[in-house]
């Protein structure tokens, strides 16, 4: 028998002519060389979930419109293969037979479900060995039933939907096979008597690994993503391709959350001992990531990977931790509600526990086990997590070279942090908003640094240049390569210089005006005062946001009619009454101490209160104005004494305000605002309108999905339905105005140090502060020259005498020379207001553009 190879195709990869092209390729090169491939095929994609959906129908009725839309999809494919249907009728009508009987019944028991979904893999082979042969390969199709058979074990569920089968060496399968191209179906197998079973999630990887340990040979994962990378790319472009992972590690990180290989595909080549590569179909000619004996050298950390919305449980155990035996009946405890724990963190009075929630059934199982674990412990829910973990080989023993990695946790709150027993991990649990953040910056310092090895090879970002489309949720182009030509004549009359492209202001402002559950939206004029930007703004009807007397001034000089609310914080006396004065402006109050000792001030006046939210958000600590140590907002326990004080003057408290922080793109953040305040205006009769805050964020970077606004107006739907008597009010600053601004700097010259590259430009902290004071990252582009090949990892710095003076870090972009302008984008907010004259270098210019102008 000639050397076979055993090569996976996922659902992605078998659903179009494109695609089936490439599996051709793939086997012909095998082929070529001598190897005999056997082909294993998901089911096309969509299909699976399409097959779990009808048999939900076999009991809630509609399963005919399923398995019409599941022939039509099929016969699509077949027509865009050019193969004749027929192939697929035998297939096509048991699928039918099947899911009629069953409906007819009421029910699929497991066993029929697991006839009903493998028909996915039947389905997809039949078509791809159809058109395999027409293209001229020799071609087998094979049922996976006859090559795989599961151990039987367990309830009906787990032997027929989950079923296991031993990874073990098969001498007598080699022979059993026809030479050519074996095509086969992964996921399904047969039981010791002879049905259909299903390996349960990943099991087409589980399949390919299965065959290729039973024969002994190589096996291949063709997926749409070229291989494992040093964290998620898709929010990580600068992630680095591993080149060779050991068996363990690549379980580690497939485990610790990367989608691109099931971890349960690892154990069948682990016990074979073979390699397991992973490639790209779209792009066939990458290398891929190799897991195999040994892996690569030394002691590091190979990758940063995270799992979001997980729940914590905190016990503190009064003492009972002394007690023997407290852990294994709080362990019990757990078990008996079927809740599975995965890290753990004890110290001398409290036990932290993680559970995933895609492993358990939280919201039954949950409360019973805390209602359970009280009579022992006090146990506390912690929702909304997310870890974080540093996945590599021999952590415990390079702790000491992490100094950097530990800075980074100062504004975090962890909850927990574990290192896991085999040494292969270090994690740390955060706030689940705050994850995505961190594993960049975690990135960043550990890899940015790293020149290419045996390790590491390429970036996402270099792998896929030109093919961003592929990667990112959204592909509009962003304004600013539109308009390309006049940027540069703008920036040819003087940089730095800031610009404004006035068409994607009145956009934004549009797409808030649109919300059908907002009735007020305010512009907070903090994020960028530019006298254009107001006026653009109040043409189009918004209100404005103010907090000193200086924005109100700018306001009402050019609007005299527009609405202004000030919300200061710690005002002197004087502001207030100035306010007052005009009658346009409302004024909101954010302490007690001007209302109990200038009680003169607020007599009779109708008033605004700032509360504090307890919980803040948004995308860095400097900009989080709620809880205990931010000094915004009145604290709920005041608000009773503080409105007796209002009484007493006759102040009447008209709307509830308050402000979580800034930068957020949770959409139901608000909801939760404004069910608080309402909660808190059910005692306070006067109150009309609940000012939300602002805080909206814009997306990581152009293309990437950003705030959803229809669910934030959703959310906002159901507190209007509960509480239909208040006005919403939303007041955000950057939403509006950070995307339609640019900031424009021109290089003036270049400097190596060690293996660090700087470009130094005409722009600084003193321009643009955000980088310096909180870590922003604004997109970067070489706006002269955006096609050259890119450079080096680059680190853009400013002409100021500070060691913070940086706007960029070890950033890969078109290679830029002395006197090519550079591009900072979504710089309109916070980035012109908060500029200085600094070493007394000036201000920038600021300009707001209309092209069409
Ligand atoms: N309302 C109040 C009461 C605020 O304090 C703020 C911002 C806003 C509205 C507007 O927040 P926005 O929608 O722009 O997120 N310099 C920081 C942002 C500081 C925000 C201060 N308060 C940055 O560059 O990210």
């Amino acid at each position: 028998m000639p050397p076979r190879v055993v090569a996976k195709f996922g659902g992605t990869s078998v659903a179009s002519l494109e695609r089936w092209q490439t599996i051709a390729q793939v086997a012909r090169d095998h082929l070529d060389a001598g190897r005999h491939p056997v082909v294993v095929c998901s089911a096309v994609a969509g299909i699976s979930d399409q097959l779990v959906s009808l048999v939900a129908a076999t009991t809630m009725g509609g399963h005919e419109q399923l398995l019409d839309a599941i022939e039509a999809r099929h016969h699509q494919l077949a027509d865009e293969l050019q193969v004749d249907p027929t192939c697929i009728a035998d297939e096509l009508a048991s699928l039918r037979r099947l899911a009629t009987g069953a409906s007819l019944l009421g029910e699929a028991a497991p066993s029929v479900h697991a006839r009903i979904l493998a028909h996915g893999e039947l389905l997809s082979t039949r078509l791809g060995a159809a058109w395999l042969a027409a293209q001229g390969l020799p071609v087998t199709w094979v049922d996976a039933r006859t090559l795989l058979t599961s151990d039987g074990r367990g309830g009906p569920e787990r032997a027929f939907l989950g079923a296991h089968v031993a990874p073990r060496a098969d001498e007598a399968l080699d022979a059993r096979l026809p030479e050519g191209v074996v095509l086969t179906q992964g996921f399904i197998a047969r039981d010791p008597k002879g049905r259909t079973v299903l390996l349960g999630r990943g099991g087409s990887d589980t399949s390919a690994a299965l065959l290729a340990g039973r024969l002994g040979v190589p096996c291949e994962i063709w997926t749409d993503v070229p291989g494992m990378f040093t964290a998620d790319p898709r929010r990580v472009p600068a992630a680095r391709l591993l080149r060779r992972l050991s068996y363990d590690e690549a379980q580690e990180i497939a485990t610790m959350g990367a989608k691109v290989l099931h971890p349960r595909a690892i154990a069948p080549v682990r016990v074979a001992g073979v390699p397991l590569t992973i490639r790209c179909t779209q792009r066939p000619e990458l290398e891929g990531t190799t897991i195999a004996q040994g892996g690569s050298a030394g002691a590091q950390v190979k990758a940063i990977s995270h799992r979001n919305g997980l729940v914590l449980v905190a016990m503190e155990t009064l003492g009972m931790w002394q007690e023997v035996g407290f852990l294994a009946k709080a362990f019990q405890i757990f078990a008996e509600h079927g809740l599975s724990i995965d890290l753990v963190s004890t110290s001398e009075t409290s036990v932290t526990v993680s559970l995933d929630p895609s492993a358990n059934a939280l919201d039954v199982a949950l409360p019973a086990c805390l209602e359970e674990l009280s009579s022992s412990c006090r146990p506390r829910r912690i929702d909304a997590c997310a870890s974080v973990s540093l996945v590599g080989r021999g952590i415990r023993t390079i702790l000491h070279r992490l100094a950097p990695v530990f800075e980074l946790f100062e504004e975090q709150r962890v909850h927990l942090l574990s290192q896991a027993a085999s040494d292969l991990n270090l994690t740390v649990v955060v706030d689940d908003e705050h994850a995505p953040k961190l594993v960049e910056r975690l990135h960043a310092t550990l890899f940015a640094h790293r020149g290419a090895d045996q390790l590491l090879g390429p970036t996402w970002e270099q792998l896929f240049r030109d093919t961003t489309a592929e990667v990112d949720v959204d592909v509009s182009t962003p304004w600013w390569h539109e308009q390309r030509a006049g940027l540069l004549a703008v920036a040819a009359q003087g940089t730095p210089v800031y610009v404004t492209h006035r068409p994607t202001l009145l956009e934004r402002a549009h797409a808030l005006l649109a919300l059908e559950h907002v009735d007020n939206v305010l512009y907070a004029i903090k994020a960028n005062p530019h006298p254009d930007i107001l006026a653009a703004f109040a043409q189009r009807g918004l209100g404005f946001e103010t907090v000193s007397p200086g924005e109100i001034a700018r306001v009402r000089d050019a609007h005299p009619d527009a609405p202004i609310l000030f919300t200061p914080n710690f005002a002197p006396r004087e502001e207030y009454e100035q306010a007052f004065l005009d009658d346009g402006v409302t004024v909101t109050l954010d302490n007690l101490h001007p209302l109990e000792a200038w009680p003169d001030v607020f007599e009779g006046r109708p008033i605004f209160v700032r509360l504090d939210p307890g919980k803040g958000r948004g995308h860095h600590q400097k900009v989080r104005t709620a809880g205990a140590r931010s000094k915004f907002g009145v604290s709920l326990d005041q608000l009773a004494t503080l409105k007796a004080a209002a009484d007493r003057v006759g102040a009447r408290i008209v709307g509830l305000h308050a402000h979580a922080g800034s930068g957020v793109l949770d959409p139901l953040a608000w909801q939760d605002t404004a069910a608080f305040l309402a909660s808190v205006a059910a005692d306070l009769p006067d109150v009309v309108t609940l000012d939300l805050g602002g805080g909206l964020g814009i997306p990581p970077r152009p293309g990437a999905a950003g705030l959803d606004l229809q669910a934030l107006d959703r959310g906002l739907g159901e507190v209007k339905a509960a509480h239909p008597r208040y006005r919403l009010q939303l007041e955000p600053g950057r939403f509006l105005v950070a995307e339609a601004g640019v900031l424009l700097a021109r290089v003036t010259q270049t400097k190596r140090k060690s293996d660090v590259h700087y470009l130094g430009v005409d722009a600084g902290m003193h321009t643009l502060i955000r980088p310096a004071l909180y870590g922003a990252r604004h997109p970067l582009e070489n706006l002269s020259h955006p096609d050259a090949p890119h450079g080096p990892p680059t680190t853009v710095v400013g002409p100021v005498c500070e060691t913070g003076d940086v706007l960029a870090r070890d950033r890969l972009f078109p290679a830029a020379n002395e006197g090519d302008v550079l591009l900072l984008a979504f710089a309109g907010a916070y980035g012109a207001a908060m500029a200085s004259d600094y070493n007394l270098r000036g201000r920038p210019r600021d300009v707001v553009w209309d092209p069409a102008a």
